[in-house]
């Protein structure tokens, strides 16, 4: 299983390591990828770079995506892999770029140094997983014409990532229960349709979108995805044992 720790729900995240621990001990081919959005914002902020964002992705100048590198893949990657070793999970701290585990082009221009993920190289988590260890991947890659770094979006990185693998399931651990309706009540279940709607009505927005994208990547593929907030428990148990819990996300 792939699971995404989103960086919105750091501070909250025990059960989600927790989780992590328990699958890892039972012998399960675990594989965490992790953002990290609001110490990027910090870090850009006391470096005096503004953040915007266009459809819950950030826009990435050359600065930026310096930071967005050092942050995720060294402050933020490395509290995650400490975390679980905490926890008596021997995790291993790589990122998209590590033998090219994620084959990017550049997004839209005007988003700059943003990678568009087109397809993975799985070579390195196989070969981890097959070493019983426990990958914990940072969002960010070399576009493979140019070469260059590019900050790339942790939602889509786990949804290619899961769906390269053939994983059966996605988690994506953030800071609310799943999807919520106009009303703030959690959405038990969505299909491609019922998400083009929800964005058209801008019910979804922001970080959700990249997440529900991502989601449909690997749905497509037979993945079973879910957005599940980082404090519940039993909601991760629920998907770990195949029941139902926060928002499940089916290909149809
Ligand atoms: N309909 C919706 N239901 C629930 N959350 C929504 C909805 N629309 C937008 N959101 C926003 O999506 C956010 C989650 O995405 P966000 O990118 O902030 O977190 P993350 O992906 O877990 O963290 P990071 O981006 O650092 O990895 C929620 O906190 C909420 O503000
Ligand atoms: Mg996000």
């Amino acid at each position: 299983m792939v699971i995404k720790l989103g960086g919105a729900a750091v501070g909250d995240e025990d059960a989600a390591l927790d989780f992590v621990a328990e699958r890892a001990e039972a012998a399960d081919a675990i594989v965490v990828v992790h953002g990290g959005g609001p110490l990027v914002d910090e870090w850009s902020k006391r470096l005096g770079i503004e953040t915007r964002f266009e459809d819950g992705l950030r826009v990435t100048d050359e600065r930026t995506r310096d930071v967005a590198l050092a942050v995720l893949a060294g402050l933020a990657n490395k509290r995650v892999v400490a975390a679980l070793s905490r926890r008596r999970v021997d995790a291993v701290g790589i990122s998209g770029v590590d033998a090219g585990l994620l084959i990017v082009d550049r997004a839209a221009p005007s988003l700059g140094f943003v990678g568009r993920v087109r397809a993975v190289r799985p070579k390195v988590i196989d070969a981890l997983l097959e070493a019983r260890l426990v990958p914990v991947v940072a969002p960010a890659a070399v576009a493979s014409s140019g070469g260059e770094l590019l900050n790339v979006n942790a939602d889509e990185a786990a949804g290619a990532i899961a769906a390269g693998i053939g994983a059966r399931l996605l988690l994506f651990v953030t800071d609310v229960n799943g999807v919520q309706d106009r009303n703030g009540r959690r959405i038990a279940r969505l299909d491609a349709e019922t998400i083009r709607r929800l964005r058209a009505e801008r019910v979804v927005s922001g970080g959700m979108l990249p997440k529900l994208e991502a989601a449909l990547v690997a749905a497509a593929e037979g993945c079973v995805a879910a957005i599940v907030g980082a404090r519940d428990r039993s909601g991760l148990r629920a998907l770990a044992e195949g029941r139902q819990a926060g928002t499940m996300v089916s290909a149809g």
